[in-house]
């Protein structure tokens, strides 16, 4: 596929994710956030990978049905399957708001506004829910999603910041 250009509308569609989807999209959300936890945390794969299930778990304790949260397949075309994105909806008194928990667009799918305009078609069924707000989390390190959310508009509202200090590291002035 040509790279689309962000402003054309390319042939996308957010469309529940199957059962057989659903079996091998959790192993791997849940490896991929162990390793970013591994990464960060600087815990062994095995410590980081116990936290990721019971991340996992806790949110969705019922699989494909848990409640308030949505997994959607990302289609291209008819039915070509380019992606995963699963968010949730969040009630805080009257205030709703919908946040991302994971989304991922396929190696070969990618830089071709997938992510772009899969976050334009969250923002318009959400709208539906009279959802007032999208919040996700990122890891400092994703420059890619990091990059992408700020040319949607995505501001930071919290930082959570780090410095190592290892020998040799520079001290602060
Ligand atoms: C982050 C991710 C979803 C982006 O999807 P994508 O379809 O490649 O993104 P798009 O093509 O729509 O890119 C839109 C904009 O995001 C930014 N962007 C996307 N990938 C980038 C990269 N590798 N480097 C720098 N900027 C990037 C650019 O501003 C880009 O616009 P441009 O192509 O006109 O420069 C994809 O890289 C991915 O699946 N990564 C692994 C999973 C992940 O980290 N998910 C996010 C969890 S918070």
């Amino acid at each position: 596929m040509m790279k689309m250009r962000i402003g054309q509308t390319p042939p996308l569609r957010l469309v529940q994710m199957t059962e057989s989807q659903f079996r091998i999209w959790s192993s791997q959300s849940i490896e991929r956030y162990a390793l970013e936890k591994m990464r960060v945390m600087r815990c062994t794969r095995a410590e980081a990978e116990r936290i990721a299930q019971r991340a996992f778990e806790a949110r969705m304790p019922h699989g494909l049905s848990s409640a308030d949260n949505f997994l959607r397949a990302i289609i291209y075309g008819a039915d070509t399957v380019v992606g995963f994105l699963w968010y949730c909806i969040r009630n805080a008194g009257d205030r709703r708001s919908a946040f991302i928990v994971d989304l991922i667009v396929d190696d070969d799918w990618r830089r071709k506004g997938i992510g772009y305009h899969t976050m334009l078609l969250l923002e318009e069924a959400v709208r539906e829910l009279e959802v007032e707000s999208i919040g996700l989390h990122v890891f400092g390190a994703n420059t890619p999603a990091r990059a992408l959310y700020a040319s949607l508009g995505y501001e930071v509202v919290d930082a959570f910041m780090e410095k190592g200090l290892s020998r040799g590291a520079p001290r602060a002035r």
